[in-house]
């Protein structure tokens, strides 16, 4: 007979390797053990759990067989491009089962106790049972929703109307009201429903209202939510690994999405109630409208681009989505291993938001085998663009808008970026004049030292290498 203390030890013992764990995350160079760290931790608690007397092995190998198959098929499959979809649904998938589980529980110790259940299984338990299901709840809407906007399945866009946050507001003072009854009347198993489905209602609502260009930051708060809502489901049963867990995964996605906030200087309530994406959308570059100034953009073809690059004896590298999307970072460092070894200083500047996720562009330059010390946080480097002969944009956009500086009306006005243009010479590769992901014109392609190379940015860059080479 294996002892609660036992389990619990295990636990402890878990709750370290989680925490190490998430302590090695936060450097590319200690990422991957901070990884191993944390599936031992996980295999841990799995083991400790099912350690637990009484419990039916027939109902739990089903779904460990279940969840393997989806874990690692979606592990495999997903592009870099779609970790923040995954996350997405990993997110709702959390908040799903905090519900259910407490949904039962709630089942279980009603139909034991009766209207006695509270003075049973105490206040806390109860309450925490009843923001087990809430939070839970709208986290599994509100991720859905999410996933499905990045996805394009609905539309990206916000969709606002009059008296928005007022409706939520009452949704959510309605559930806390029906919550009360139910504590109250634990017999109530009807109320107890409506509560339910009233918390999936406001996760659909309240994020809605959000723009896809946001879409990362609210799924870092989702992905809080989640850790929210284990750990009160922990604190229902009484499971140690599931307050730990719960809370570790709740602080480090609200201090996430306070990183991602920063480094857009924006508020998060400018996040949540905003509707970003719809003032975008008013602006000339939305849906392409860029091509109105396409006249002055100056186009060039790869050799004259790569003469620039040969008489350069510095260059900073900016990556951006369109090297996630074009997968183009094995071939960015080819490129700069040749410049380097005929002797120009090559460097990397990685913006903080660049990308759709935190860290998208350190990951796919490490999977390149791209040397950690060549690259430099934007705060480290965006002094030294001046006296730089070549920055080289591949796919980024919003994160080098100068608009973010210079344009008091610019909905990205205040947003930290990088200062390419006072490098000597810009040169910038995409595939046409379309806006970044927050929609906005960027004149940094206008201006007289942007040299644009359009085309796919592999491409662009192994005809780059070639020319060179030639
Ligand atoms: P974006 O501003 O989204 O620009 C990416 C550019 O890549 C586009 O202009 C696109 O132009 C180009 N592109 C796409 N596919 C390409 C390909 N195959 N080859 C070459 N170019 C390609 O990217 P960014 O500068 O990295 O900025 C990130 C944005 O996401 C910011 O607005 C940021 O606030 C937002 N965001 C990020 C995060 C995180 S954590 N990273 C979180 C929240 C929000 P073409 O279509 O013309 O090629």
């Amino acid at each position: 007979m294996i002892s609660q203390n036992f389990i619990n030890l295990v636990y402890l013992i878990s709750a370290v390797l989680f925490m190490l764990g998430l302590k090695k995350l936060s450097s590319p160079a200690t990422a991957r053990l901070g990884n191993k760290l944390s599936m031992l931790g996980m295999g841990l608690a799995i083991v400790a759990t099912l350690l637990v007397p009484g419990l039916s092995f027939k109902l739990i190998i089903i779904g460990i067989i279940i969840g393997t198959l989806i874990g690692g098929f979606a592990a495999v499959k997903v592009r870099m491009t779609s970790m923040p979809e995954m996350v997405a649904l990993f997110n709702g998938c959390g908040g799903a089962a905090s519900a259910l589980v407490a949904i039962a529980e709630f089942q279980l110790k009603g139909g034991e106790f009766g209207a006695n259940m509270v003075a049973q299984i105490g206040s806390f338990s109860m309450i925490t049972l009843l923001l087990s299901v809430i939070i839970g709840g709208l986290t599994f809407t509100g991720s859905v929703i999410a996933y499905a906007k990045l996805q394009g399945i609905v539309s990206g866009q916000p969709i606002t109307y009059k008296g928005q946050q007022l409706v939520n507001a009452i949704i959510l003072i309605g559930t806390a009201v029906l919550g009360y009854m139910v504590y109250q009347d634990p017999t109530n198993l009807t109320l107890f429903y409506i509560i339910g489905g009233l918390s999936l209602v406001l996760g659909v609502l309240s994020v809605i209202p959000i723009g896809g260009a946001d879409m990362p930051v609210v799924i870092s708060l989702l992905n809080s939510y989640s850790g929210l809502a284990v750990s009160m489901t922990g604190f229902a049963l009484g499971n140690n690994a599931l307050i730990i867990v719960g809370s570790l995964v709740g602080a480090s996605g609200l201090f996430l999405t306070k990183i991602m906030c920063d480094a857009m200087n924006r508020s998060l309530a400018n996040v949540l109630f905003g509707a970003f994406g719809a003032v975008a959308k008013n602006t000339d570059a939305a849906d392409g409208g860029a091509e109105e100034a396409a006249g002055s953009v100056k186009g060039y073809e790869v050799e004259d681009v790569s003469t620039v690059l040969e008489n350069a004896s510095s260059l900073i590298i900016v990556p951006g989505y369109g090297m996630a999307a074009a997968q183009a970072q094995h071939a960015v460092r080819e490129l700069a291993d040749y410049l380097d070894e005929e002797g120009v200083e090559v460097r990397y500047a990685i913006h903080p938001v660049a990308g759709r996720m935190p860290g998208h562009m350190n990951v796919l330059l490490a999977e390149a085998d791209v040397s950690y010390d060549q690259l430099f946080a934007m705060d480290d480097i965006n002094d030294d663009f001046d006296g730089t002969d070549v920055a080289l944009v591949i796919g980024a956009n919003d994160v080098v808008n100068p608009a973010a500086k210079d344009n008091k009306n610019s909905p990205i006005y205040g947003m930290p970026v990088l200062s390419v243009a006072e490098a000597q010479t810009v040169i910038v590769l995409k595939r046409s004049m379309k806006p970044g992901f927050a929609g906005i014109e960027n004149e940094l392609f206008l201006k007289d030292n942007t040299m644009m190379l359009f085309g796919d940015a592999k491409a662009s860059i192994q005809a780059l290498l070639a020319q060179l080479k030639s």
